[in-house]
């Protein structure tokens, strides 16, 4: 129940010090307005003195109601004789003589005959404000004033000021719940702002800061929340304005990095494999050209063929041979290496892929036949639904994808392993690729960074036997580039990659 929004937290708490102050005015004023009129009753009692009692001793003179002249209705007069009540009167035309109670008149009769005003309860009559003075002749008269009049004049007082007092805390409610609201909308454009922030993607790529708070007046507390505020959204903005170009000329470096190295390297590999077929080591096979994407390149544990190098193995020396091949091989490797930077590079910068119809069903079986001739020692499955899955995109992109797959599935389990790759429509928008294998999975810390670049299992394994890390964040860099998504479940003996692409 406790109110928890600012603006109901301000309203709340200003109501209750209204509450009180009301409180503490309508307690002053009653207790001010009772004691005047009890002060006006106290110097009335003071005039009539004992005249009234005193007169009840004389009826035969006055009346059987006392010298009731000049006296207010309700004046009550009262003789004691040796402690008992002899005369007791009350100036009214309806009850002059007033039936005491025993315990009202052993009250009055306790009163001392000083003089002085003293409130009285009688049981029989109303509050009275009595004085007892001694008579003449060893008596005590007591006069006395009702209150009557002055306990209904305040509580209609306060009845009044109750009255009043909801009045107005009513109206000051209504009014000091719209006056906060008013106030404290500043505040609210701050959040707002706020808010605004906190929804961008603030990770990565460039990012447009909303625009600033307006309040920036010091002079105020919110004031100086939005200057704060807009100065943090300034230096946030900096800050990610110096990371964007910093990424940008990253790239831009990587991108030409790249691109330079192929020049030289085209040029290297060309020399190579001229050096390697003068030398008769490449006479019977076609020029070397670059690796299919899913093989790390060509593993130099290949046989030379030795048949064609019989003839001249003994112009080159076999080390020269060994050598030339080592290079031929590892350029190859360092080609492949330079594409994939190439691409996502590329694929980092935005570049626009190509929209064809692609049938990705037909893409799963060209790569799973290409995978089958270059590793005969693993099983290959395909799992196809009876009509074909199509989608728009990159059709050699999309290759791609499925043949880094494959590439791993065949490069990172032993012979003998299953793969099976299914192509599914799960919906009437998406279309799936899965490349499922049983060999020993990839291990649970990586799992998670495994789509990162440059990431691999083993990482004591020499660059120059395995892969380079680079084919998943491929797979990954490809499908985000066609707004799909990608990710992996792995436990030895069943390792599944998914790619789910929308449709269009
Ligand atoms: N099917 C799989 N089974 C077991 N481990 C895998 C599998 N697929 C990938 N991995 C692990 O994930 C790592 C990263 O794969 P990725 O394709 O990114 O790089 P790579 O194959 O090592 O090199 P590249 O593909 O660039 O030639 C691999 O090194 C391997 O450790
Ligand atoms: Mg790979």
């Amino acid at each position: 129940m406790r109110p928890r929004t600012l603006r109901a937290r301000l309203v709340a708490g200003m109501l209750v010090l209204l509450a009180l102050a009301c409180a503490g005015v309508g307690a002053a004023t009653s207790i001010m307005l009772e004691r005047f009129m009890v002060d006006r009753i106290d110097q009335q009692l003071s005039t009539i003195g004992g005249r009234f009692a005193a007169s009840l001793e004389h009826r035969d003179e006055y009346g059987e109601d006392g010298d009731t002249r000049g006296q207010s209705p309700g004046t009550l007069g009262v003789r004691l004789v040796n402690g008992g009540v002899t005369d007791a009167a009350v100036v009214s035309p309806a009850v002059p003589d007033p039936v005491l109670s025993a315990a009202d008149r052993s009250a009055l009769a306790a009163l001392p005959t000083d003089g002085r005003p003293r409130t009285l309860r009688l049981s029989s009559l109303h509050h009275y404000r009595v004085t007892a003075v001694g008579g003449d002749d060893g008596d005590v008269l007591i006069t006395g004033l009702p209150l009557e009049g002055i306990e209904s004049t305040v509580h209609r007082l306060q009845f009044a000021e109750v009255a009043v007092f909801a009045a107005v805390m009513l109206v000051t409610g209504v009014a000091a719940a719209l006056w906060v609201r008013l106030s404290l909308r500043p505040l609210q454009r701050v959040a707002a702002t706020a808010r605004e922030v906190a929804r961008l993607p603030l990770a990565d790529g460039e990012v447009a800061l909303p625009g600033r708070v307006p309040d920036e007046d010091p002079r105020t507390e919110i004031g100086q929340v939005g200057e704060a505020f807009n100065r943090m959204l300034g230096h946030v903005g900096d800050a990610l304005a110096r990371r964007h170009a910093s990424e940008q000329r990253m790239r831009t470096f990587a991108a030409d990095a790249s691109h330079e190295l192929r020049t030289p390297l085209a040029t290297v590999r060309a020399h190579v494999q001229l050096a390697r077929r003068e030398a008769g080591d490449l006479a019977s096979r076609s020029p070397h050209t670059r690796a299919p994407a899913m093989s790390p390149g060509p593993s130099p544990k290949e046989s030379p063929g030795p048949a064609a190098s019989v003839e001249s193995a003994g112009a080159v020396p076999e080390s020269v041979r060994h050598a030339l091949e080592r290079i031929d091989a590892e350029s190859a490797r360092m080609g492949k290496l330079v594409d994939d930077l190439l691409l996502l590079t590329r694929l980092d910068a935005g570049r626009p892929l190509a929209r064809d119809e692609v049938d990705l069903t037909r893409v799963a079986i060209d790569a799973t036949g290409d995978a089958r001739v270059s590793a005969p020692d693993h099983r290959w499955r395909l799992e196809l639904p009876e009509e074909p899955v199509t989608m728009t995109g990159d059709a050699d992109r999309l290759y791609q994808v499925v043949a880094n797959l494959l590439g791993n599935a065949s490069a990172h389990t032993p012979p003998g392993t299953t793969v099976t790759v299914g192509v599914a429509a799960p919906s009437s928008d998406t279309v799936e690729l899965t490349v499922a294998d049983d060999g020993p999975g990839i291990p649970g810390e990586i799992q998670d960074e495994i789509f990162e670049r440059f990431v691999r299992a083993d990482k004591a394994r020499s660059r120059a036997s395995g892969g380079s890390g680079l084919g998943l964040a491929i797979v990954k860099a490809v499908a985000a580039a066609h707004g799909g998504t990608v990710g992996v479940e792995s436990r030895p003996g069943r390792t599944v990659f998914r790619v789910v692409f929308p449709r269009r």
